[in-house]
This record gives structure tokens, sequence and C-alpha cells, in this order.
């Protein structure tokens, strides 16, 4: 497990497999179903890599509703009660078939990119990729260009000795690619998005050139679906188990988890993606000033990797595409039944308008913590210049809160949610950006108030979304080639069937 130590407080519901198996069957039908209808899309984080992303509108938003009965009182336990697994497990042992893996001596060199969510994703990744591939991975080497504000190598984010330790059986990993090698000719490839096993097995007559293959980029690299299970096993195996963070940074991370229960008991880590970069890059200006408007426009302008440049922050906004401003966030917290003094973790880098935007959550939610808050002088001192390390800090304390909710869907989001339902499907609230905007319009022109139907009204459109078992969603509906890959759920996000099992199966 991802980490043992610290102390798990959901004590798995047990049912008898009799009764419950048809009621389980029902509800995995339903979710199948609706799957069908719900599509997420939008800008990414990950566009900072892949600018030829655009947010695509062709497909009607429609979510089947179960029409699920919104009692007009909430009691504490609605607010922090994890959604039932089912008996639903996680699974990532390997199946009969699977041979340990042999020393080989074809190395496989990698180049990570993106921030701390998307490399992790990626090397896990290229754990597979070696293992098709049948060669040893060397450690590979992290995202250390500017923007990510990290130079850290992996030793100093990751337990090396136990990524190398942990994954043995599957894959031989090794840190340094041997002397010898080093001036050979290696192969330079950029493997194509989304691959399948297939592609890289054809990718393996390389090895009859090279002895190394240098991978230049690790992100979606692999398709999300129709990967043989053992593959996508060995994807859990490595990312929540194998790579686990640094010494240092698990402590700390407990440590803080540590405080934050003794502040409170329970608490939301809420991921506020309000960033400047975030805004500037998603054109959203909804509800800032006409300089900070300019101010972002201007960042977007002169920053050459971001490929669009022209964006209507009000059409942008009713897509859903937009972060959640942190007042938005509050006015939903609240319609949610969370009372003022809810001990909210803040999961974010610096807020975009610093301590005057935040008066909008905080005049809400009076009891918000920050690490700046949390952490003591001296810890925030070995964070200070290694954005990736404060983000594994925000990782940790989000994957063990009570609650966890994203204002935006980027790779962390999806990353801690993923990880939550392998860890027993903990309560993710994930915001229906769009029929939010929606309802906050109608608040803001005074065609409803923030009343009890109100609240009514976006509970009953949340509760679908708190982070229930159903498998993951395939790609949208109609569309055709590779563009279906980038409307797919990702693997991480949802490692829904292959590594969360009924009990009993494939252990
Ligand atoms: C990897 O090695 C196994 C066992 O030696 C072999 O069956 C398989 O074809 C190899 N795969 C590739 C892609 O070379
Ligand atoms: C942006 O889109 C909205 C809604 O479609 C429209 O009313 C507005 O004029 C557009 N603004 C600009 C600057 O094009």
């Amino acid at each position: 497990m991802w980490n043992p130590r610290l102390p798990t407080r959901r004590a798995a519901p047990r049912f008898r497999r009799g009764n419950l198996f048809p009621v389980v069957l029902i509800i995995i039908l339903f979710f199948s179903l609706s799957s069908l209808f719900l599509t997420r899309k939008g800008l990414d984080e990950d566009d900072r890599e892949t600018p030829h992303r655009v947010p695509d509108k062709v497909f009607p938003h429609k979510i089947l509703t179960m029409k699920p009965q919104i009692p007009e009182q909430i009691s504490e336990q609605d607010l922090w009660v994890t959604p039932s697994s089912f008996g639903l497990h996680p699974c990532t042992k390997p199946t009969s078939r699977y041979e340990v893996s042999h020393v080989s001596d074809h190395f496989l060199t990698v180049k990570s990119n993106g921030g701390l969510n998307q490399m992790r994703t990626g090397i896990s990744d290229m754990v597979a990729v070696a293992r098709i591939m049948n060669a040893t991975l060397v450690i590979p080497q992290l995202d250390r260009r500017s923007f990510w504000k990290d130079t850290s190598t992996f030793s100093e984010i990751f337990d090396e000795e136990y990524f190398i330790e942990a994954l043995k059986r599957d894959v031989r990993v090794v840190k340094a690619l041997p002397k010898e090698l080093e001036s050979v000719p290696h192969a330079r490839k950029h493997f194509t998005s989304w691959a399948s096993v297939g592609y890289y097995e054809e990718m393996s007559h390389l090895w009859n050139q090279y002895q190394v293959i240098h991978v230049a980029k690790s992100d979606s690299r692999l398709a999300n679906n129709d990967l043989p299970l053992d593959i996508q096993r060995l994807r859990c195996r490595a990312l929540y188990h194998a790579l686990r963070f640094s010494p240092p940074i698990e402590i700390l991370g407990k440590k803080l988890v540590e405080r934050l229960r003794d502040r409170g008991g329970q608490y939301i880590a809420l991921h506020l993606r309000y960033e400047k970069d975030m805004l500037s890059f998603t054109g959203c200006t909804y509800g800032l000033t006409e300089a900070e408007s300019e101010e972002l426009r201007k960042m977007r302008e002169s920053t050459s990797h971001w490929k669009i440049k022209k964006i209507n922050s009000t059409e942008q906004r009713l897509e859903g595409y937009c972060p959640l401003t942190p007042n938005e966030v509050g006015i939903f917290l609240r319609a949610l039944g969370y009372p003022a003094r809810t001990l909210i973790y803040i999961a974010s880098g610096e807020i975009y308008g610093g301590h005057a935007r935040l008066l909008e959550l905080s005049s809400r939610f009076q009891n918000l913590v920050f690490k700046e808050t949390l952490a003591t002088k001296e810890e925030l001192e070995a964070l200070r210049d290694h954005a990736s390390q404060a983000a594994a800090i925000d990782y940790i304390i989000s994957v063990e809160s009570d609650v966890f909710v994203a204002s935006y869907s980027g790779n962390m989001a999806r990353a801690v949610e993923g990880h939550r339902r392998f860890l027993g499907h903990r309560k993710t609230i994930n915001p229906d950006r769009k029929g939010l905007v929606n309802i906050l319009d109608k608040l803001e022109s005074g065609k409803l108030s923030e009343g009890t139907s109100f609240a009514h009204a976006i509970r009953e459109m949340h509760a679908n979304r708190q982070g229930a078992p159903r498998k993951r969603r395939g790609p949208s509906a109609g569309i055709k080639g590779r563009a279906r890959f980038r409307t797919e759920e990702s693997f991480y996000e949802n490692p829904y069937p292959e590594c969360i099992c009924r009990r009993n199966r494939n252990g």
C-alpha cells in the first residue's frame, strides 16, 4: 500500500456477497451506461506539452441523473462518509501467466517531462514500456525546465532504492547507464502518444541496431485502454507502490497530516488551481480586474509553448473550461452543506490576486490552512525553490484527506482522484463546472438566491460525483481515429476495473 504508516480511518463495509451481488450489478450497469454520456473536455495542463489540443465542442453536455433522494437536512455523516466500495479492493498482483523479468542488456533512458504528477504517471508508463520491450530501465531524468521551478533529481523526490527493489520482478532498473554505453550511438525516439503494446513490440526492432534507446518525453506514451491486464497492473504497482516519495517528503507529509488531524479531526483538501499560469493559459478572466486580465493576456502571448492565444473568457467559462474562482468554490461548498468552521487545507501554489482574492473564500470558511501556516520555518525552507517537492506534500495531504475537491481537472486532480479510488473510493467531490457556472450566473443575475432550493439544486447536481465506484469511461461516442484517445478518462484517474477488484479475485 502506498503509505501503510498512516492510520486508516475507514473501516471497509462488510456485506454478504450473496445479498449484494444483484445490487452491485445494477449499479455497475448504470454507471457504464451513464459513462456513455459523460465526457471530460477542455484545455488541460498537459497542453503545456502538447499544445495542439483544442477544446472540442462536438458533444452535447448530457448527464443521466439517477434522481437521488436529496434530504433537506444534511447530517455530519453525509458530509464526511466515504462512498461505499461494495467490497471492492485494490488488486495489483500479476496473473499466473506473468513471468519474472530477465536481465536485459538493452537499455531505455528516459527524459520525463511535465510537472510532478505528469512525471509520476509518465514514469509509471515507462516502467510498463520497458517491460514490453524487454529493456533495462535507467532511472529517469526529471524535467528541470525553468517554468517548473524545480531542479530536484529523481532521488530527491522519490525513494530511488525502493523503486529499484520494488520492481525487481517486473523490470530491471539501474541508476545509470553503464559507462561503456555512454559513447555508443543511441536511438532517440519520440514515441507516439497513447501507443499500444503492438507499437512497442514493433519498436523493439530498434534493438537490432541499437543497445540504447533514449525516450525524449514520457507523458501519455501508453494507451489508457485495451492493454493486457498484466501491463495495467504493472502500471498500478509502479505508481502506487514503487514510486513512493523520498523519506524526507513522506515524513513531512505525514507530520502535516497529523497536525491537521490535531486541529480538527476531519478536513477537506481543496486543490485550488487558481494560479497565474493556469488562468493565463486557460484565458479565464471572470471576476478579475481589467489590469489583471491584461496581465494574463500578455503572459499568454509571450509564452511560446502555449499555442492558443485568442480566448473568449466568457465562452470558455460557460463551457466549464475555467477553474472555479475562490468565490465560486466558497458558494459551492456552503451549498453542499459544509459549515463555516470546516477545516480546509488549500493545496496549491500562489493564488492569483493573493490575500484579497482569497478573502472571497475565507469570508465563508474561516478555517483555511496552508502549508505556510502548518509547517515550521525550517520545514518550509527545505521546500523553497522546489515546486515539485511542495507539490508532493500537497499530494500526500490530498490523498489522506477525508474529502478531496479540485477546482479544476488537471494532472494533480486526476492523479489524486485515481489514487483515492484505488485506496478505497475515498470521498472525492468532482464539481460539474459547466452546471455550476450556469446556476451561479442565475445567482449573480438575481434569478436565484442562496437559499434552500439553490443548495438543493447543487446537491442534486453532485449526488453522483462523489467518487463512488464506477468503471473508467471510454472515448466519447462519435469521435473517430486517434482523437478519441483524448476524450477517454485517463487510466490513472480511475484504474477500475484492472487494479480494483471484488474480493478473492486475482488477488
Ligand atoms: C521479450 O522476451 C520474451 C521472453 O524472452 C519474448 O517472448 C518476447 O517476444 C520478447 N519481446 C520483445 C518485444 O522482444
Ligand atoms: C465572447 O463571447 C460572448 C458569448 O458568446 C460574446 O457575447 C462576446 O461578445 C464575446 N467577446 C468577444 C470579445 O468576442
